[in-house]
């Protein structure tokens, strides 16, 4: 038996701005730019094996067979690496993440950003950065930007075009993200399909035609390390992403009664004096987002919260490595 394997970590990012929506959908091009921080500690840890006596991929996610859309997405990436490689072999994959499963934190970004840095080591693909992050689109779009740590950018345009360049690295400003965990329920509605809903909400040629404005007064704030603008750019965009959302058809409504109990006490804070802002993802957590001397009292605030089941905290992570065996 020849093996070829690879293991490598990728970490999960919030949007700022958000993607949401594709201009053509199966291949991930993003109706418009999208800016991220990458978080520490959601990592993403993913072994590939291609082996000469494998009959058929096995794929194995947090311990477990994954469910069938999801086994299929992988085994599509599997192909896509076996297409720029020439092999045919079949692959093990083995991939677990750091966070519990089921909070309803996107593992897609760090999953593919994992995946395909591990795909492109064990076929020995001498891949730069920009295709890294272009084939992790393939795999999910946010995935592009989980190959860069820090603050990314996700660009629009072709095939080629649509990859994540670096705007900042993760020692350049700390930012936290406290994620208030609302629900542990899986999203009824994959971001994959809420994609390909979004042009029917008459809100979202609207959204698209106020980002790039927005993202060069977002870049504006990253550069001055402003949080009071970086909130209000990562509000407007968030809310404007969940009205187009609300206002698809069929609608897509991913907030709970909880979401806006959260969205209160940023507010709350605000008017105390306290930095921090909120942005809420395709699902009803809400991620709030302050510098670390504010921390202690909003993570103590949010647990204080009876709607809060648990509250994560993240900083500006790294950009997705290849690891070495055994698992580190
Ligand atoms: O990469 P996807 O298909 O899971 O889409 C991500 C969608 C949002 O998380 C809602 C926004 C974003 O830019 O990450």
């Amino acid at each position: 038996m020849e093996e070829r394997r690879a293991t490598a970590a990728a970490r999960a990012n919030i949007a700022l701005t958000k993607y949401w929506g594709n201009t053509d959908d199966a291949l991930h091009i993003p109706a418009n730019e999208s800016i991220s921080l990458t978080l520490e500690p959601l990592r993403t840890l993913t072994t590939v094996s291609f082996r000469s006596d494998l009959a058929q991929d096995r794929i194995t996610l947090n311990g477990e067979a994954p469910p069938s859309p999801t086994a299929e997405r992988v085994r599509r990436h599997l192909d896509l690496f076996r297409g720029l490689s020439g092999t045919s072999w079949k692959a093990g994959v083995t991939s677990q993440n750091n966070f519990p499963a089921g909070v309803g934190i996107a593992s897609s970004a760090a999953g593919f950003a994992a995946l395909t840095l591990a795909c492109a080591a064990a076929l020995q693909l001498d891949l730069p950065p920009r295709e890294l992050s272009r084939w992790a689109r393939r795999g999910s779009g946010s995935a592009a930007r989980s190959i860069w740590g820090g603050y990314v950018l996700l660009h629009t345009g072709s095939d080629e075009e649509a990859v994540a360049e670096p705007l900042h690295g993760p020692d350049w400003w700390e930012v936290y993200d406290l994620i208030a965990v609302l629900s542990r329920s899986e999203k009824r509605v994959p971001s994959r399909d809420g994609h390909r809903r979004a042009a029917t909400s008459p809100f979202h040629a609207a959204r698209v035609a106020q980002i790039p404005e927005m993202n060069r007064r977002l870049r504006q704030a990253l550069a001055a390390r402003d949080l009071a603008a970086l909130g209000e750019i990562a509000e407007r965009d968030a809310l404007m992403m969940h009205a187009v959302m609300m206002t698809s058809v069929p609608s897509l409504i991913y907030w709970l009664p909880a979401t806006l109990t959260v969205v209160e006490q940023v507010r709350g804070w605000r008017q105390d004096g306290i930095a921090a802002c909120f942005t809420i993802d395709a699902g009803p957590n809400v991620h709030v987002l302050t510098l670390p001397e504010h921390v202690p009292a909003i993570r103590a605030g949010l647990k204080a919260n009876p709607a809060v089941q648990d509250v994560l905290v993240c900083r500006p992570g790294a950009a997705a490595k290849v690891v070495t065996e055994p698992h580190d």
